[in-house]
């Protein structure tokens, strides 16, 4: 009795030094066929990954799978190119298309057999995708050896724009953990970082023609407390991105195949910048740098023509660190009425022939349209741009709401929808506002995040094809800290994820909660704070 009881604990004591393997990750592939008759290929500490040399990003790729199953799993495995025979893992482009395969360049087939594991993309960026997929199916618990069942997975995200975007103005965070917020991303498939990177409470980004700009534009003299108590906290508060810096944050994203937005908001939260420069707003100031939160009604005016020049000098510096084909102008909440008794302005709606104060920020978005445009980029912005009418090819940024961009998609532009009742993560997360770190107000669960559905129903087929995909945004007035960052934004980043990549038949709520604890476990062991309770 004794001996079998003997092996029978040594049997299990080996099973649970065995990592669980399970392909229903977040988000959950396409399709996962696993093999009826239940083989595993057993991966070895010390196995290797291949790929062929001569590619810069897949051996990028092979070296980032190393690290993660590393970090992941205490899992360690080795990188070397054009291993012929004996490697476990084979990362490959698709060499040629089999009749009936996806056009999408994300698209990846991930196989578990005898012969091993095969990562086959379309392109570098869909055997990416695919890696993510294989470390989020292996977990945390690497052991000795890992037994993977057998299995052909197939998959392909839904919309091409799966964003995540960061404010990073009313907070400063920094450059280490901007690389986390990427990484965090990365692990959910998320492929677009919108940096919003200037504020009336701070300017964060360098421009070098300019250095007075970030220099006093980012440092606010004190904070209020709380919710605009009237009371202030005496410390001086700053900090900006260097250009070398914000280079170094493209290239991490770009190895993660994330493209960097970032955002200049105008025409207005623009005293970060008025404060540098008076003579750019109507009443000539003094503007300070915010200490508040809210909107304030004192924006660029439109009447002077320093502020076009002033405008194309910061986008210039811009589009040279940032090679994104998307440029955010912002656009939001920029109140009218320092135009409306600003003899500047007036004169400038005179000349143009205009009869409402709106028209004079379509009038300063159109031009920095043709400015944008000329570099061969695209513009977005807030909704708010919609309204005095937007360029041909500026896209739209739905957040007040869907309407902007249902009415946007109707007009031909292109759409991200991100409406704040559904992709506003600064709101609480849970309906007991005591049990949880500062939020702005608001109430936004993980489950009715889960239930966004980014097309709305009234759009034709050809309107729906308008909409690029959807965002969750992360506003900073209430989150100071990293860890608060990250707890706002997990795990609804779990629920938007399989909101942007998943076909809505397919999504299921339960049984992405039951799918959400192998990814805590992740959380877990990298360090990652996300509210556990879930709503
Ligand atoms: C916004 O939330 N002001 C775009
Ligand atoms: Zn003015």
């Amino acid at each position: 009795m004794k001996r079998i009881l003997s092996f029978v604990c040594v049997t299990l004591m080996a099973a649970l030094a065995w990592a669980e393997v399970s392909y229903d990750v977040i988000p959950l592939p396409r399709s996962i066929e696993l093999s009826k008759k239940g083989e595993v290929f057993a991966l070895t500490k010390g196995a290797t990954v291949t790929w062929a040399s001569g590619n810069e990003k897949m051996a990028s790729n092979a070296r980032l799978l190393v690290e993660y199953l590393r970090a992941d799993a205490n899992f360690q495995l080795k990188a070397e190119a054009d291993v012929k025979k004996g490697a476990a893992i084979v990362l490959k482009i698709r060499n040629e298309k089999v009749k009936g395969e996806s056009e999408n360049p994300e698209a990846y087939r991930l196989t578990v057999n005898r012969g091993g594991i095969t990562i086959e993309g379309a392109t570098e960026e869909g055997v990416f995708r695919g890696i993510q997929t294989l470390r989020k199916a292996i977990g945390t618990d690497g052991g000795e050896q890992i037994d993977l069942p057998y299995v052909t997975i197939n998959d392909e995200p839904r919309f091409s724009y799966r964003g995540v975007h960061f404010d990073t103005a009313r907070h400063y965070f920094p450059v280490d953990f901007i690389k986390t917020y990427l990484d965090i991303m990365a692990l959910h498939g998320c492929n677009q970082f919108h940096w919003h990177l200037t504020e009336d409470q701070g300017w964060r980004f360098e421009v070098k023609s300019m250095p007075e700009l970030a220099k006093k534009g980012s440092v606010r003299q004190k904070t209020v407390v709380g919710r605009n108590s009237g009371i202030y906290d005496g410390q001086p508060y700053g900090g900006y991105y260097t250009q070398q810096e914000c280079r170094e944050i493209v290239a991490y994203a770009a190895k993660r195949f994330i493209n960097v937005i970032p955002e200049i908001d105008l025409p207005g939260h623009m005293l970060g910048a008025l404060h540098v420069y008076p003579e750019l707003g109507c009443t000539g100031g003094p503007y300070e740098v915010w200490p508040i939160w809210g909107v304030s009604e004192d924006v660029l005016c439109a009447g002077n023509p320093k502020t076009l020049d002033f405008l194309k000098k910061v986008y210039d510096e811009l589009c040279d660190v940032f090679p994104s084909k998307y440029i955010h102008i912002g656009g939001d909440e920029s109140p009218r009425v320092r135009w409306k008794n600003c003899p500047k302005c007036q004169a400038k709606m005179k000349e143009l022939g205009l009869t409402k104060e709106a028209e004079l920020q379509t009038y300063i978005n159109k031009e920095m349209d043709k400015h944008l445009s000329a570099k061969g980029r695209t513009l977005i912005g807030w909704d708010e741009t919609l309204e005095g009418g937007l360029s041909e090819n500026g896209i739209v940024m739905s957040w007040r709401g869907m309407k902007g961009g249902i009415a946007a998609a109707r007009q031909h532009h292109r759409v991200i929808m991100t409406p704040t009742d559904y992709c506003y993560i600064d709101y609480y997360q849970l309906k007991e506002d005591w049990a949880q770190p500062h939020g702005i107000g608001g109430y936004l669960p993980v489950s009715k995040v889960y239930s966004m559905e980014p097309v709305p129903a009234e759009l034709s087929k050809d309107e729906a094809q308008y909409i690029m995909g959807a965002q969750v945004n992360l506003w900073t007035e209430y989150v100071a800290y990293p860890e608060h960052a990250m707890y706002m934004l997990l795990p609804r980043l779990d629920a938007i994820s399989e909101v942007q990549w998943m076909q809505p038949e397919q999504k299921d709520y339960e049984a992405f909660k039951v799918r959400l604890g192998r990814m805590q476990d992740l959380y877990n062991k990298l360090g990652y704070k996300y509210c556990y309770r879930i709503e």
